[in-house]
């Protein structure tokens, strides 16, 4: 869209971002979708925490607590963590924002992976400053790559650790070695929205660097594994001195009463949380495997997501895979935005679902139309 001459005129970079495009969740014909492409859980939210919003919505007159100290409170216990080292956003989104508000600007640079969340991108670029991309390598981040793109000007480096959307993951020895490299003024933001899920011994989701470290922060999520991704609700965990700084420039009331109690029964029903890694569990590399059989190539995950590659080819690839799926009632992420334009994202769903999918894919792959 052009910009009239004579109008308010955003700041420099504002313009040069793609809108964030959302996961597709209608197809045509009205049929309710099988939708795979928000990375959302199949099992939905704790019960619990589903009763707690419904007490709220009985006192929606009353302002929430700005602290959200009984979140903060749940999560520090859970984790035997600080509370006042923890922020909490409306989603682990709003928290890169106030991150990248807070310590980007004109001239400065943030580097981020080629497959790096796209939101990086659209918080550098909406603070004047400079996005820099690095390449990884069969799909993974790439320690020494970062490395080598930090000059003097980068103040930020945002690392998605599971990576959406390749589900790869960079071990806590690299995410250490990356960290003792960057100098003490640039922050380290390890996004780990997808943590609950992994099942790595060699991985960390980064409390240990941010306790020990003045410019480590971690962001965390309440979307993915607790199935909340409708009220909006993340958490950062910080160094004081960060922690000070995002609660001076958040909106005072930037987390709703309901979110806050549904978010605190939710951290409380361990059960529920460990059903959605059992099943993820079960189904991540069934799922893998079928795909496999049927000759296309899925990058290892240890998300609850998988990324499928497809030939070049126009007739067996991603676009006529997706268009195909739809026509199925299908709904995966296209991934052309994260320079995978041969790929789509697959969400784990429920047994059926998935099975839904690799049956469509078989007859896909098959060619049938
Ligand atoms: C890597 C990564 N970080 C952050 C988010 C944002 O999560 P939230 O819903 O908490 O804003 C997502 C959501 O897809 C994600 O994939």
């Amino acid at each position: 869209m052009s910009q009239p001459t004579t109008a308010p005129t955003p700041k420099p970079g504002i313009l040069d971002i793609d809108p964030y495009v959302p996961g597709e969740s209608s197809v045509p014909g009205g049929v309710k979708p099988i939708k795979l492409s928000s990375n959302e859980t199949p099992l939905g939210p704790s019960k619990s925490a589903i009763a707690a919003y419904e007490t709220v919505a009985k006192e929606l007159e009353r302002y929430p607590d700005g602290s959200a100290t009984s979140l903060r409170n749940a999560i520090a216990s859970a984790y035997g963590l600080n509370p006042d080292r923890i922020v909490c956003g409306c989603g682990s989104d709003e928290l890169l924002n106030l991150l990248a508000h807070a310590y980007l600007g004109p001239g400065d640079e943030a580097i981020f992976t080629e497959h790096g969340f796209l939101v990086y991108k659209i918080v550098t670029l909406s603070n004047g400053a400079k996005p820099v991309v690095v390449k990884c390598e069969n799909h993974r981040t790439s320690v020494d790559r970062i490395l080598e793109a930090v000059t003097p000007r980068t103040k930020v480096v945002f690392l998605d650790n599971p990576n959406n959307p390749t589900g790869t993951y960079v071990p806590f020895s690299e995410v250490k070695r990356l960290h003792a490299a960057l100098r003490p003024d640039v922050l380290l933001v390890l996004d780990s929205a997808y943590a609950e899920y992994v099942r790595r011994n060699d991985y960390e989701a980064g409390l240990e660097l941010v306790a020990t470290s003045e410019n480590t922060v971690m962001t965390r999520t309440f979307s993915k594994i607790y199935g909340l991704a409708a009220l909006r609700l993340g958490w950062a965990y910080c160094p004081r001195h960060i922690a000070d700084v995002l609660n001076r420039i958040r909106g005072p009331f930037n987390i709703t009463a309901p979110s806050i109690a549904a978010g605190v029964a939710a951290m409380a029903d361990k059960a529920h949380v460990e059903a959605s890694i059992a099943h993820n569990e079960q189904w991540l590399p069934w799922t893998t495997a079928e795909l496999e059989k049927i000759g296309l190539t899925v990058t290892p995950s240890v998300g609850n997501f998988i990324l499928i590659h497809f030939p070049e080819d126009e007739a067996k690839g991603a676009i006529a895979a997706d268009r195909f799926l739809k026509s199925r009632g299908i709904i995966m992420r296209r991934v052309a935005g994260y320079g995978l334009p041969n790929a789509l994202r697959m969400t784990i769903g429920t047994g059926e679902e998935n099975r839904a999918v690799v049956a469509a894919l078989t007859e896909f792959q098959k060619g049938a139309q």
